[in-house]
């Protein structure tokens, strides 16, 4: 390929994948399968690779991230980022609008009532349809300059569709964390031992300010856009200015959903209230209230400013759902890695539409804090987490008699003394290999579908082993037969070796995976890859210094001492050792036949096949970089399909689009130069 072809081939190509992310994300209306999407992500990534002269900071390859930013720059908002004045009741609400009313007695006031999104405000500038420049609000008139990390979120677009858009302006809006994505987020985050997010706006924000944009691309962000500031006035009104916004190819709130909704008077603005106040509990990301603005920007620029907010806008805030309850008992729960969470058991109670028995309740601290005793009526509120918590105790229904609640000193499993290292929140039961809940929930940990993803095991077949006394460990399970296994209680033949054969199958997965799998203490999916990288061996990173661990991009003080005292533990040793004799990949070295083909692909295998087993070709997608889920979801990116593939997936695949192959197919795509 001469320079020439390689530039139209770029630029073709930039222009295709901002067809179909605005397709996919804005749209919804997804044309091509994800996996097609890739491979022109990847055919692009290379040509720029090869062709540096050609590089520009908004093509589509920015979005995976890839800057790091130590310091975030602090930059002057052209126009201040100003905030709203809250209402809490409908009669200050009432009181608003008769005020504005007054304020211009002659003129008819027309509302936009929007939902409040509750994330962190940013302000993004283009210049001649670019993308330039993202600040976060910081105190209104200066904020941090977030570009590369705005740049990740794939409802921002980088550069604006058609033309109709002004050469320089200025749009704000909201980034938030969709609660689906918050979950899983905290999910992993707890499974890794790290510190839960304690609601979805602290997750949004905090995503922002992370130095590693890559990071921030994996992070589940999305971002309403809500207000243009157009110097010249294109519109004559808010709510036609936001709604033109989509031809430029941004993601606006839905008129269609209700999420922005025009209206005439109080009685509008009310039946907005009556519907979201209802609804917000089935929308798929947290608002904290509803925003209600003046159409007309003639009337807005007549009702003007006070010093903080805007004189023709004001937000209504809802009222957290809350319910009173008994405070029956406190138990505790013990993760896999000893650490002790409380957890509030309570007499059931309807809360935001669903019955609560149980809150969470983070750690002793937190008990103390609110002073909370068993039998007290406590306040439990539903905020973005799934789970329930107890934000506080009615004293006024204390009994004199309660005593104060004394935490558990022992652990609730096994008895032993609990420890509480200092500056940490949790207690810790030490126990690390007597504790039958920690045992099991490394070995679960061991086996999961992140970590090594050993088919045909789960936590229940864990558990039935460990109590059988056929392992205490991970690396004990390379140890097990077939004739092991047959004896135990709901165990076929074909199970067994289905197990066995999975046990088999994952001395295939690469090095990153072994590392996470073995569940040392914050030491999750994306510090392992970062290390496995870094160090290359598991001999490497075991000689490492605290200085050397230290300057590695993103891994702490708390992550450098966690790995120093884990390869301390001759107990560890031993176990590593033992893994290491399987042998289980510890180095990033190329196994013989290694790949990157099918890096990033989630892939599912679907039916019985004659070349391979259904082992080998997990075996053989690990090999290649790719990764293989169980069910076909959004997210798959190509289907092996076998003889007896049921219609039901065949047909959810068409509808998703997603490429299906049969094992020859798959064959060549490995083998193919
Ligand atoms: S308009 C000049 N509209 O609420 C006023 N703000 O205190 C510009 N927010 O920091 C704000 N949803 O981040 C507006 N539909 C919406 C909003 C919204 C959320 C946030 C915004 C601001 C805060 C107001």
């Amino acid at each position: 390929m001469n320079t020439e072809s390689a530039q139209a081939q770029i630029l073709a190509l930039r222009k295709e994948l901002e067809h179909h992310n605005h397709q996919y994300y804005i749209l919804d209306a997804p044309e091509i399968s994800d996996y097609d999407f890739d491979q022109k992500l990847e055919e692009l990534q290379k040509l720029e690779k090869e062709y540096p002269q050609f590089n520009d900071p908004n093509s589509p390859t920015k979005r995976v991230g890839g800057d790091i930013t130590k310091d975030f720059p602090t930059k002057q908002h052209k126009y201040p980022m100003l905030s709203l004045s809250n209402t809490y009741s409908r009669e200050e609400l009432e009181e608003y609008i008769e005020r504005i009313q007054k304020l211009i007695p002659e003129e008819e006031i027309d509302f936009v009532c929007e939902l409040k999104y509750d994330g962190a405000a940013i302000s993004i500038r283009y210049e001649n349809g670019e993308l330039v420049q993202a600040l976060t609000r910081g105190d209104g008139s200066k904020g941090d300059e977030i570009t590369n990390n705005i740049k990740t979120i794939a409802t921002i677009p980088l550069r604006l569709r058609g033309s109709n858009f002004p050469a320089e302006f200025e749009i704000r809006g909201e980034v938030f964390m969709p609660l689906a994505g918050f979950a899983a987020l905290n999910q992993s985050r707890i499974e890794e031992g790290l510190e839960a997010f304690a609601n979805p706006r602290n997750s949004a924000s905090g995503s922002l300010k992370m130095q590693d944009s890559k990071l921030v691309a994996e992070r589940p962000l999305d971002c309403f856009l809500y207000y243009v500031m157009l110097e010249q006035r294109l519109f004559s009104n808010h709510y036609d200015a936001v709604i033109a916004t989509a031809d430029w190819g941004f993601k606006i709130p839905s008129p269609a959903k209700r999420y922005i909704e025009k209206a005439k008077d109080a009685e509008g603005i009310f039946n907005f209230i009556n519907y979201w106040d209802k609804e917000r509990h089935n929308l798929p990301f947290e608002i904290d209230g509803i925003v209600i603005k003046v159409n007309d920007y003639r009337l807005q620029d007549r009702l003007g400013f006070t010093a903080k907010s805007p004189r023709w806008a004001i937000a209504y805030k809802f009222k957290a759902e809350q319910q009173e309850t008994i405070l029956e008992s406190i138990t505790y729960q013990v993760g896999r890695t000893g650490a002790i969470t409380p957890v509030a058991n309570l007499q059931a109670v309807s809360l935001a539409g669903t019955t609560v028995k149980r809150a969470s309740l983070h750690n002793a601290d937190q008990i103390a804090k609110l002073d909370l005793r068993i039998g007290d009526s406590v306040y439990v509120e539903k905020g973005g987490e799934i789970i329930p918590k107890v934000v506080g105790v009615n004293f006024e229904k204390r009994s004199p008699h309660v005593s104060v609640f004394h935490y558990t000193e022992t652990c609730p499993e096994c008895d032993t003394p609990l420890r509480r290292e200092e500056g940490e929140a949790l207690h810790y039961c030490p126990n690390e290999l007597g504790c039958p809940p920690q045992i099991s929930g490394r070995i679960q940990h061991f086996i999961s579908r992140k970590a090594m993803d050993i088919e045909g095991m789960g936590g229940e077949t864990v558990e039935q082993f460990v109590q059988a006394g056929l392992i205490k460990d991970a690396a004990d399970l390379y140890l097990l037969k077939k004739e092991d296994l047959l004896p135990l209680d709901r165990m076929a033949e074909r199970s067994a070796q289905n197990i066995i054969d999975g046990i088999a199958a994952s001395s295939a997965i690469p090095f990153e995976r072994v590392l996470f799998s073995l569940g040392i203490r914050y030491v999750g999916e994306t510090v392992a890859k970062k290390l496995a990288r870094h160090f290359e061996t598991i001999e490497k990173l075991q000689a490492a210094s605290l200085e050397e661990l230290l300057n590695v991009n993103e891994i702490g003080e708390r992550i450098a001492q966690s790995l120093l005292s884990y390869f301390k533990d001759e107990r560890h040793l031993d176990i590593l050792k033992r893994l290491q004799a399987v042998p289980l990949q510890f180095a990033i070295e190329k196994q013989e036949g290694a790949s990157a083909k099918l890096e990033g692909k989630i892939i599912v295998i679907s039916g019985t096949f004659e070349r391979y087993s259904r082992n080998e070709i997990k075996a053989l997608i690990e090999l290649h970089g790719g990764k293989n889920t169980g069910s076909v979801s959004a997210k798959t990116s190509l289907i092996i399909a076998g003889e007896g593939m049921g219609p039901s997936k065949r047909k959810k695949a068409e509808d998703l689009g997603i490429s299906l192959i049969d094992e020859n197919e798959f064959h060549d795509l490995i083998s193919a130069e």
